[in-house]
């Protein structure tokens, strides 16, 4: 590692703000998924026993700059607490002189959590003075929110402009496999790309350096398309459209092997409703299309059987996988199996797995398949830009051993 991590650092009776993401999804008030809380303790544990006093520090959502009640992090302070085993004290902001005192009184051992750092709209600006201001709490500054490393916010990178700053050892982590996957993974390596948000980076990144690039999910029917066939009422990405047809011409040789669905589940538009939440409505069709004839008047919603299976074989012979976005619209239970199928083909597979991405992850975690894979990112944007070759900002801002 060519950055400074928590392990290069005596933290003994100092304070450490500690920039985490604890961005959880949350649902009336309570905690949907802890999975970004704990994985946060082995370095606060690591500091604490190492005889420092904390200062904890995240966003939470998107408040844009504005004290959003629903948003406070003490939900998560009191988690935690109860992860932690010792009380954690939440605090009503994370600047201003209440803050600073609670700061000062600190003894090895304490550990403090900030409100919301987006309460304040310099942290998003990557404010100096509000850095400098956050940076003014602590000895050392330990930045361990993956999540958020893509972000060139205040607290997560100008900060350390004005501490003696580190990762954590989460970030280590991250870092260390996702740069396996990228520099020198085993091979043949396998990337399975889903999900609607358009990813030309990764995409771009990837087809130099993987043996397979499978495509499912919404992604798919923009290279359906880009091969000239009639993908009715499925989503297109017309912004991904000329780098499908790119991606087409460089595989055209099968270096690396292009795998696309054979066939698709398709159901009538009107069949699934997306606002406000994703539901699907009852008594409407639902059948199993090749690609190659998808009524006009339908859409893919998932991977078909065909599809399943031919994704399956190229999954068993793969020695690493990294895989991103789900299969289909795995919010409806319905459209869950050509996900499930993936999940299943990686849990019997022998290769180093490496999944990402908010939706993807949540899915397989419902999915029971939690513990089957060799890593699961915490970060869903950052890992994607780590995978696009980009050098996050987080990770950038720290200095070097
Ligand atoms: P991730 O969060 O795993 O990176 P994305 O955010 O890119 O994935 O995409 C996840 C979303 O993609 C989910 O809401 C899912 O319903 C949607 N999706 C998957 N397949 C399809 C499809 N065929 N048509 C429309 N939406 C899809
Ligand atoms: C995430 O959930 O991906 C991170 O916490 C970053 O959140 P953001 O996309 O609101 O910056
Ligand atoms: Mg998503």
């Amino acid at each position: 590692m060519r950055k400074k991590t928590v392990r290069d650092v005596d933290p003994k009776g100092k304070r450490v703000f500690v920039r985490v993401d604890f961005n959880v999804p949350l649902q009336d008030g309570s905690i949907v998924d802890d999975t970004r809380i704990r994985a946060s303790l082995p370095t606060l544990k690591d500091l604490l026993d190492r005889g420092a006093s904390l200062i904890a520090a995240s966003h939470l959502g998107r408040p844009k700059g504005k004290v959003k009640p629903e948003l406070s992090l003490a939900p998560v302070a009191r988690r935690l607490g109860d992860l932690l085993g010792r009380p954690v004290e939440m605090l009503s902001d994370c600047v201003g002189p209440e803050v600073e005192q609670a700061a000062k009184a600190l003894s090895p051992g304490d550990v403090v959590m900030l409100e919301n750092l987006r309460f304040h709209a310099e942290e998003e600006k990557g404010d100096e003075g509000f850095a400098r201001q956050l940076a003014g709490l602590a000895d050392l500054y330990v930045n361990d929110a993956f999540g958020a490393a893509h972000r060139s916010h205040a607290s997560t990178a100008v900060i350390a402009k004005f501490l003696p700053g580190s990762m954590g050892l989460l970030v280590e982590k991250e870092v260390e496999v996702l740069t396996r996957v990228l520099e020198s993974p085993e091979r043949p390596l396998v990337a399975i790309l889903g999900g609607v948000k358009a990813k030309i980076g990764v995409l771009q990144n990837l087809v130099k350096r993987v043996d397979a690039l499978i495509i499912g999910g919404g992604q798919a029917y923009t290279f359906l398309k880009a091969k000239g066939l009639e993908i009715g009422e499925s989503v297109l990405d017309r912004d991904s459209f000329e780098l499908a047809k790119g991606i087409l011409s460089q595989t055209a040789h099968g270096k690396p092997r292009l795998l696309l669905p054979t066939d698709v589940v398709v159901t009538t538009p009107d069949g699934v409703e997306f606002e406000p939440s994703i539901k699907r409505v009852e008594g409407v069709p639902i059948r199993v299309a090749a690609s190659d004839a998808i009524p006009a008047d339908m859409m893919g919603v998932d991977i078909g059987p065909e599809t399943r299976k031919l994704f399956a074989e190229e999954i068993k012979s793969a020695k690493c996988v990294v895989w991103n976005g789900p299969m289909g619209i795995t919010e409806i239970p319905e459209f869950r199996e050509g996900t499930r199928s993936v999940a299943q083909s990686l849990a019997d597979s022998e290769a180093y797995s490496v999944i990402g991405g908010g939706d993807v992850v949540a899915a397989v975690q419902q999915l029971g398949f939690g513990e089957k894979f060799n890593h699961i990112c915490t970060g869903g944007g950052a890992s994607l830009e780590f995978l696009e070759g980009k050098e996050l900002p987080g990770i950038a801002a720290l200095p070097d051993r």
